[in-house]
């Protein structure tokens, strides 16, 4: 075989030097292999697969994998791990094919490898993007010492309806935001060079805007104005694209009538014609043959309407497979279409220094020495801590005393289930530190007693629907009343309660979307008594969502949001708990009311009739006859331990021109009892333009560390670039006017200064 690689190579290099190659961009060696290619092995290389049988274990759904690779019908697979499996599958590739074309290796690592970090939701909320490399670049090295060389991450949908269990997957529901975390993951995943074998082809996904399905229920149709797509939800791909992804997955979902997989606007038109992205497109899981069920046609129909559209690789239905070569004896697709779409592909294999070396990701000493080490333990247990948000302090229980007597109680308080969030399907429970554990390594003189109180739902029905990948929610032996006996005792004989509640993992994450995103009442009912006790309360709150907290917030307690913090869960909780660090989250979501109010952002239009200042209800104007339109808790809202004051808000100059830079400055200061970090955030108002503006939008920020008692000058250079906005002909301007400015602590906040932006 290694015969065979050195004469494509050497091909190639007979192509480049006689300058045979059609373009410039063209990678010779790839176009003198695709000289040697026939049709049908060209569509084998569209088609990604996921093993059952004979190669590797994993979701059985690929049926005949090993016959399919040895017959040069595959270009790659996923769902399988370890050096020593994905061998046996590469040297098919390899050795029994014609060309001896190596596989691409995929997975889903989503927040880590076997370290699993928090769900992206918790990541975006450090609003530290240093730190989210990090944990991308660590999840890398993991995944490619288990012989992964393409990842299914970062998913950077925008999401403005917490009712979608997949709002957990991202980063949340602000363009600004979701950019610079997308930059950070591709940038972790993919290093300075793809041939390095520590690093991974990162796919950005899911492509495009399947945040934004319809009720917040998964998979549901998206109908958008090309303005709302273009300056709202489009931007994090696009940021993606141009920090280098790799690949694209495209959407499950229809977009304004076609389904993103078989959408030529999106897929050609935009993607490469318009953002001049180079890498390849898969599919989602069967997404082209969901195409059917859209009413697009058969799997003949549908899968010519995806390669025409500009899809490249089809995920596990093998609708390329089965019907590309017909298509194009009728003449329904074009031959070089497909060489187009298998370039593409073995472009991609040739970045990662596949054909230099097939078995580059497959060394057997790397998953001993590379995976889940101490000192990526040690990232997690940072990232995690650095993901809660304070989101209420009751008086100054917080942080505990190491010598206090508590009593942690709750369903998630002692659980390993529920610690490591949605889709970490290569991280393991069993390896997490459970609540309970944490407190006792952090502080191994407090008392503490624990107590179940509750479970996690005591609805049967729903408990098997979230039990769908292990046991999660599972309903105790004992009756909620014995449960709820025990934990008053635990309670009443402690100083202080701690109680653990919240989601478990699967009530996010994909097909999870809830209509009532409340606590379960099984738990409400839980800490209702707690508060009864009249002891100190701490509500240490699980979710994978925004969830609608308006009765907890109503009450005498303290709430510690650290949504599924993964591998290190009991650590990171007692290191903010017991105040080794002090909290400094911000939400990258909004946190309604209701779902009445769904979809909530802070980024919004205003009317024509706005709600009156006061926030009180007024007939005839844009507003609720039931509730206040303001959030529960605003985008950008967290506390900490300590406070911080902002002061002395100004612009360098009133003015600013096409060439110019302004720098919008702040002064904040630590003005409470703790050293504290901040996420200090600048918005800005464009007043007039020629299309309606947000009322306000994040234009920056910066993380800063400040001792008690200290003051910093935070500032941001402003330049035209960073006004600019799609107009109504999705032409990128900036338009004169005014603009208003605020930095704060959050999204809310009267505007301060204001600068002129001149023709
Ligand atoms: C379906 C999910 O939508 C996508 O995010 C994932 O990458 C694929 N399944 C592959 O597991």
């Amino acid at each position: 075989m290694k015969s065979r690689i050195l004469s494509i190579l050497i091909l190639g290099l007979i192509f480049s030097i006689s300058g045979f190659a059609q373009s410039q961009d063209k990678i010779p060696e790839v176009e003198a292999l695709l000289e040697k290619m026939t049709l049908e092995e060209k569509i084998g290389q569209l088609n990604l697969l996921t093993p059952g049988g004979g190669v590797a274990t994993g979701a059985v759904v690929s049926k005949n994998v090993e016959d399919k690779i040895k017959a040069g019908k595959v270009g790659g697979l996923f769902g399988v791990s370890g050096p020593e499996k994905i061998r046996i599958a590469q040297e098919y590739a390899v050795n029994d094919t014609r060309l001896g074309i190596p596989l691409l290796i995929g997975s889903d690592v989503i927040h880590g490898y076997r370290t699993t970090f928090p769900i992206p939701l918790g990541l975006s909320s450090s609003w530290d993007m240093d730190l989210i490399q990090k944990t991308a670049s660590i999840a890398a090295k993991e995944a490619t010492a288990d012989g992964i060389n393409w990842n299914f991450s970062p998913m950077v949908d925008i999401a403005r309806d917490p009712r979608w269990g997949r709002i957990a997957e991202g980063a949340g529901e602000d363009p600004f935001l979701g950019s610079a975390v997308a930059r950070a993951m591709v940038k972790g995943y993919q290093g300075e060079d793809l041939t390095n074998p520590a690093t991974m082809i990162a796919t950005v996904k899911h492509f495009a805007l399947y945040g934004a399905a319809e009720a917040g229920r998964d998979y549901n149709t998206v109908d958008m104005s090309r303005v709302k797509m273009f300056n709202e939800y489009l931007p994090p791909y696009k940021a993606a694209i141009d920090a280098g992804a790799g690949s694209v997955m495209s959407s499950f979902n229809d977009i304004n009538g076609i389904p993103a997989t078989g959408n030529k606007w999106l897929l050609t038109d935009l993607l490469r014609d318009r953002w001049g992205f180079e890498g390849f497109v898969v599919s989602d899981y069967t997404s082209l043959n969901e195409m059917i069920a859209h009413g697009m046609g058969d799997l003949q129909a549908v899968s010519a309407l995806a390669l025409n559209a500009g899809l490249d690789m089809d995920m596990v239905g093998e609708g390329f497979l089965s019907t590309l070569k017909k298509s194009v004896e009728e003449g329904k697709v074009s031959e070089e279409d497909i060489t187009v779409a298998a370039r593409r592909v073995l472009e991609a294999k040739y970045k990662l220094g596949l054909f230099e070396d097939p078995y580059l990701y497959l060394d057997e000493n790397r998953p001993e020495s590379d995976i889940l080490t101490e000192a990526h333990r040690e990232v997690a247990r940072k990232a995690a801590a650095r993901s809660f948000v304070l989101l209420k302090k009751e008086g100054s229980i917080l942080p505990l005393k190491k010598n206090a007597k508590i009593g942690l109680i709750g369903p998630l308080a002692n659980n390993k289930n529920n610690m490591l969030g949605t889709w970490a399907p290569t991280g393991d429970p069993q390896l997490s530190v459970p609540i309970l554990q944490g407190l006792k390594n952090v502080a191994p003189n407090a008392e503490i007693t624990y107590a179940k109180g509750a479970n996690i739902t005591d609805d049967a029905e729903l408990a098997e629907k979230i039990n769908v990948f292990g046991p999660r929610a599972e309903i105790d032996k004992k009756s909620p009343e014995v449960l709820l006996k025990e934990a008053l005792q635990t309670a009443n004989n402690a100083e202080i309660i701690v109680a653990v509640v919240g989601e478990a993992t699967e009530m996010s994450g994909e097909a999870a979307s809830r209509t009532d995103i409340t606590i379960p009442e099984s738990q409400k009912k839980l800490i209702r008594e707690l508060l009864k006790t009249g002891k100190p309360v701490v509500l240490v709150l699980m979710s994978g969502r925004p969830l609608v907290i308006s009765e907890e917030m109503e009450m005498p307690l303290s709430i510690l949001q650290v949504w599924h913090p993964g591998v290190e869960a009991g650590n990171a909780v007692a290191d903010v708990l017991f105040g080794d660090y002090n909290p400094s989250g911000k939400l990258t979501a909004t946190w309604p009311r209701s779902v009445g109010q769904i979809p909530i952002y802070y980024a919004e239009k205003n009317t024509g009739r706005p709600e009156p200042a006061s926030g009180e209800f007024e007939k005839f104007k844009s507003n609720y006859l039931d509730s206040p339109n303001s959030p529960l808790l605003p985008f950008g809202y967290g506390l900490s331990y300590t406070e911080f004051e902002y002061s002395d808000a100004k612009a360098s100059s009133n003015t600013l021109n096409e060439n110019g830079e302004i720098t919008i400055s702040a002064t904040v200061t630590n003005t409470g009892e703790f050293d504290g970090e901040e996420v200090v955030q600048l918005y800005l108002h464009d007043k007039v333009r020629s299309i309606t503006p947000p009322v306000k939008e994040l234009k920056g920020f910066k993380k800063i560390l400040l001792k008690k008692g200290e003051s910093k000058t935070v500032d941001f250079k402003i330049s035209v670039e960073d006004l600019k906005f799609y107009n109504a002909n999705l032409e990128y301007v900036f338009e004169p006017g005014e603009f208003e400015f605020f930095i704060a602590g959050s999204s809310v906040h009267p505007f301060t200064g204001t600068f002129t932006v001149e023709e």
